[in-house]
C-alpha cells in the first residue's frame, strides 16, 4: 500500500464540488486502512472558484491550467470533472503521467473518442474509471440484491426514466450541455445515468428500437458570467442555436426481458426524479431518486400479490449505509451527495490495493463508458430509421 496519495480535482463547477466534498470525506465511510490522503489542488480555467472550492474543502492550492496537474509530482490521484468533450484529452495525459484517474461520465462525446480513452487505459498502469455515481444509491443496489438472491428473482420488463428541468426555462444560459448533435443532450447527460442503472439492475442491453427525440426550446441566450451546472446568470440578447436533444425515449431488450426508457431536461417541476420499476420473477420492484431513503417490494407468491406495495425504510441492513452513513440507523436518510462519497472510497480502496472483497464495490470501467456510448449511438440510430430496432454494438 502506498504510504501517501495526493488528490486533485480538475473541474469546479457542479460535479466537481462532489468530488471535492467526496475525497475528503471518503475516509469517514467504508472499513479498513488507507493511506495518508492529503488534498492538494482544484484545477478550474476560473480561478476565482478554483480557489474558493479549495479553500471550502480543504485542499492546500489551486490551478487553472490542467497540464499543472498532470505534472505535479505531488498528486496521484484526479477527478476529472469538465464538460464531456474534455474528458478525453486531459484523462490520456494524466494517464500517460501515471497518474490514477475518476473520470465523470458520460466517458466522452463519441465511441471513437471513447475506445482510444479505454486503450489507454489498459496500456497505464494506473486505475482509470468512471463515475456511474447512481449504482451507490443504496435503494438501488438494494433492489439489486433482491433480484440476485432470488427474492425478485430475474427481471422480465422494466420502466425507467430520468425527469429533470434544468433546461426547462428559455432563459437557462447556453452552456457545453446544449452543444452537440442529438443524442448528445439529455440523452447522453442524463440518459447515461439512466441505462447503466438499468444495467445494473436487469444486465446488458442488446438492443434498442422507438428511438426519439424532442427538442422543445432551440435556441439559448448567451451568458453574461461563468456558468456552473444549471445555473442561471445575466444573459445577453444574443442566442445561439440547441442542437441537441430536451427529450428522448427508446425501447430496451435484455438477457432476460425488455423495458421502455425516458430521459429529459425539460419535465417541469421535476428537478432530479430518477426512477425505475422491475418486474420479476417473483414480484416487483420500484426506486425514485426524489424519496432516496426507500424502495417499494411488492412481492408475489405463485403469481398472485402477496404482500401488496411494501415501502421499506434503507437501514444499516442495505448495502452502504451501515459503515457508510455517520448515524447509520434506519430512516435517517441519504442523498445523492453521499454517492459521490462512497464512489471516492471504492476507488481509494482500489488504489491502496485492497482486495475488491474487502473495499466497496469497485467502480465502472472505462469498457462500461464505451458500452454506454454504444448503447446512446444505437439510440440515434434508432431515432434516424424510423424507430426500427438497432443492435448494440458488442
Ligand atoms: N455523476 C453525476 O451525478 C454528475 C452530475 C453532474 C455532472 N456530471 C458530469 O461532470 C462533468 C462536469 O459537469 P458539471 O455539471 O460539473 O459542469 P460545469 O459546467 O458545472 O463545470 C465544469 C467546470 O469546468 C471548468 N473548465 C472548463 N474547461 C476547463 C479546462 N480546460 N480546465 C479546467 N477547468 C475547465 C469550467 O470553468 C467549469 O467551472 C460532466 O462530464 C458531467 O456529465 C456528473
Amino acid at each position: 500500500m502506498p504510504q501517501r496519495l495526493g488528490i486533485a480535482v480538475i473541474g469546479a463547477g457542479m460535479a466537481g464540488r462532489a468530488h471535492a466534498s467526496a475525497w475528503r470525506a471518503a475516509p469517514t465511510v467504508g472499513s479498513g486502512e488507507l493511506p495518508d490522503l492529503e488534498l492538494v489542488s482544484i484545477c478550474d480555467l476560473a480561478g476565482d472558484l478554483a480557489a474558493a472550492t479549495a479553500a471550502r474543502y480543504g485542499f492546500s492550492r489551486h490551478d487553472t491550467d490542467w497540464q499543472d496537474i498532470v505534472d505535479a509530482p505531488d498528486i496521484d490521484i484526479v477527478s476529472v470533472v469538465v464538460a464531456n468533450s474534455l474528458h478525453k484529452e486531459i484523462v490520456e495525459a494524466l494517464l500517460a503521467a501515471g497518474k490514477h484517474v475518476l473520470c465523470e461520465k458520460p466517458l466522452t462525446d463519441t465511441v471513437d473518442d471513447a475506445r482510444a480513452m479505454v486503450a489507454a487505459a489498459e496500456k497505464s498502469d494506473s486505475i482509470a474509471r468512471l463515475g456511474f455515481t447512481y449504482r451507490r444509491a443504496p435503494g438501488l443496489a438494494a433492489i439489486r440484491d433482491f433480484i440476485q438472491d432470488g427474492t425478485l428473482g430475474e427481471v422480465h420488463h422494466v420502466n425507467a426514466w430520468y425527469w429533470t428541468d434544468y433546461a426547462c426555462s428559455p432563459t437557462a444560459p447556453m452552456s457545453w450541455r446544449y452543444k452537440g448533435e442529438l443524442g448528445s443532450g439529455a440523452l447522453a447527460d442524463v440518459g447515461s445515468h439512466l441505462t447503466d442503472t438499468v444495467e445494473f439492475l436487469a444486465g446488458p442491453i442488446s438492443s434498442v428500437s422507438g428511438g426519439r427525440f424532442h427538442t422543445a426550446i432551440t435556441e439559448r441566450p448567451l451568458p453574461l458570467g461563468h456558468v456552473v451546472g444549471h445555473d442561471h446568470v445575466e444573459v445577453s440578447d444574443e442566442f445561439e442555436p440547441v442542437g441537441n436533444d430536451d427529450y428522448a425515449g427508446f425501447g430496451v431488450e435484455f438477457p432476460t426481458g425488455s423495458g421502455i426508457l425516458q430521459v429529459s431536461r425539460i419535465a417541469a417541476g421535476h428537478p432530479n426524479s430518477l426512477g425505475v420499476e422491475v418486474f420479476c420473477a417473483n414480484g416487483s420492484a420500484s426506486f425514485d431518486f426524489r424519496f432516496p431513503g426507500q424502495i417499494v417490494l411488492n412481492q408475489s407468491i405463485d403469481g398472485h400479490a402477496a404482500t401488496g406495495l411494501t415501502t421499506i425504510q434503507l437501514g444499516p441492513e442495505h448495502p452502504y449505509i451501515a459503515d457508510g452513513l455517520a448515524m447509520a440507523a434506519p430512516g435517517v436518510g441519504v442523498g445523492q451527495n453521499d454517492g459521490f462519497t462512497f464512489q471516492a472510497r471504492a476507488f481509494l480502496d482500489e488504489v491502496a490495493g485492497r482486495p475488491e472483497a474487502e473495499s466497496l464495490p469497485r467502480c465502472a470501467q472505462f469498457s462500461e463508458g464505451l458500452h454506454a456510448l454504444e448503447v446512446r449511438d444505437a439510440v440515434i440510430a434508432s431515432a434516424t430509421d424510423n424507430g426500427s430496432a438497432k443492435e448494440v454494438a458488442a
